[in-house]
C-alpha cells in the first residue's frame, strides 16, 4: 500500500516516522518472503499514538513489525502500511537484577548483554532470531524456560484505548507460544528481574544451548522457526517425521532435512509454496494422527 496523501507525508518527519517506500518484506523477515509496501520506522514513542490518529483519519490499515524472524507475509503488493519501532541507543539499561529493554532490541544481543553483567536466566533464548518485543509477544522459549517468567513490566501501545501503558507482570497470562495481549497491542519495552549468576556460568548455559540447537535445527537456512506449535505431550517435528516428510517440497518451499517442523525457503519460495506446504503437511498429520496442528508461526496474507 502506498501513502498517497502528501499531507500525511509532510506531516511524518514532526512525529518523529521516517518513510521507507515500497520496503520489501522479503528483506525483512527471516523467510525471506513477502511482498511489498510502505514502511514507516518510528523513532519515539511517545509519538505513537499521533502516528496512529493519522493511519485512523486517513483510512490507512497498518501491522506491526518486529524482528520479521517468526512471520510468513504474503505475495505482491500488501494491503497494509508496516510500521516498526527504531532501536534507540542504549537499548538495554541496567539497574541491579533489573533489565530495561527496548521491544525493538536484538535479543540474542540482549542475551548476551546481560549475561557479560552476571545476569543469566535467558541462556536458552539464545541463536532465537528476532526483537525482544516478538519473544514477548510470543512468550518465545526454548530448553525449558519462557521469557515470560522475568517480565515484571510492559510498556505497550493499546489501540483499545489509543494510549501507551504500562501493565505490570500479573497483569499479563504467559502461556506456551500464546500471551494475553491484544492482537493490535504494539509492545514497546520491558522491565524483566533477572537471576544473579557469574558470567562464566551462564557461558557455558549458553554454549550448551547452542550446540544443543546446531544440532537439530537448520540455523543457516532460510525460516521462520517451527511452524506448529507442539500439541500437548507431542512434537510437531517428531510426528512429521515419523510420516517420512522431511524434503517435501512445493517450488523451493521444503520440510527441512534436520528438524521436520522448520520449513525452509530453499531458493525463491513465495508465500503461495509455503502456504501451500503448510496445507499439505497439515493435512497429512490430521489424516495419520487425527490431530489438527496449530501454526506457531504468524501469517501476515491479506
Ligand atoms: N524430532 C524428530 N524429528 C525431527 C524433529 C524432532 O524425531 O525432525 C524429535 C527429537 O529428536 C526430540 C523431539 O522430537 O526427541 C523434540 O524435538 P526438539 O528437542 O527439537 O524440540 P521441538 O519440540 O521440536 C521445541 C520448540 C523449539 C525450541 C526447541 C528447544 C516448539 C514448537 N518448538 O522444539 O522452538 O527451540 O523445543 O527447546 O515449541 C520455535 O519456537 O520456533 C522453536 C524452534
Amino acid at each position: 500500500m502506498r501513502i498517497e496523501d502528501p499531507k500525511i507525508v509532510a506531516v511524518l518527519p514532526d512525529l518523529h516516522v521516517q518513510l521507507f517506500r515500497d520496503a520489501s518484506l522479503a528483506e525483512l523477515t527471516s523467510l525471506a518472503i513477502g511482498g511489498s509496501t510502505d514502511l514507516l520506522r518510528i523513532r519515539k514513542h511517545e509519538t505513537i499514538p499521533g502516528v496512529m490518529n493519522l493511519l485512523d483519519e486517513h483510512g490507512l490499515p497498518h501491522r506491526f513489525l518486529g524482528g520479521g524472524s517468526n512471520l510468513l507475509v504474503g505475495d505482491g503488493e500488501l494491503p497494509w502500511v508496516v510500521l516498526q519501532l527504531e532501536s534507540p541507543d542504549p537499548d538495554v539499561v541496567l539497574e541491579g537484577n533489573f533489565a530495561r529493554v527496548d521491544a525493538a532490541a536484538d535479543l540474542g544481543r540482549t542475551v548476551t548483554y546481560c549475561a557479560k553483567h552476571d545476569l543469566g536466566g535467558m541462556e536458552g533464548l539464545i541463536g532465537v532470531p528476532g526483537t525482544v518485543g516478538g519473544a514477548l509477544r510470543m512468550n518465545a522459549g526454548a530448553y525449558g524456560m519462557q521469557i515470560g517468567s522475568y517480565v515484571r513490566e510492559v510498556k505497550l501501545y493499546r489501540a483499545a484505548t489509543r494510549r501507551i501503558e504500562i501493565l505490570s507482570g500479573e497483569q499479563i497470562s504467559f502461556e506456551y507460544r500464546h500471551t494475553s495481549f491484544a492482537p493490535d497491542d504494539m509492545m514497546l519495552a520491558v522491565k524483566l528481574e533477572l537471576p544473579s549468576k557469574p558470567f562464566k556460568e551462564i557461558l557455558q548455559g549458553i554454549r550448551i544451548c547452542n550446540e544443543k540447537r546446531r544440532s537439530s535445527q537448520p540455523l543457516g537456512q532460510k525460516s521462520a522457526g517451527c511452524i506448529f506449535k507442539n500439541p500437548p505431550g507431542a512434537s510437531a517435528g517428531r510426528m512429521i517425521d515419523d510420516l517420512g516428510l522431511k524434503g517435501l517440497s512445493i517450488g523451493d518451499a521444503r520440510v527441512s532435512d534436520r528438524h521436520a517442523n522448520f520449513f525452509v525457503n530453499a531458493g525463491k519460495a513465495g508465500a503461495r509454496d509455503m502456504l501451500a506446504l503448510i496445507s499439505s503437511v497439515r493435512e497429512r498429520v490430521q489424516s495419520a494422527f487425527d490431530l489438527e496442528l496449530e501454526l506457531e508461526v504468524v501469517i501476515w496474507n491479506g
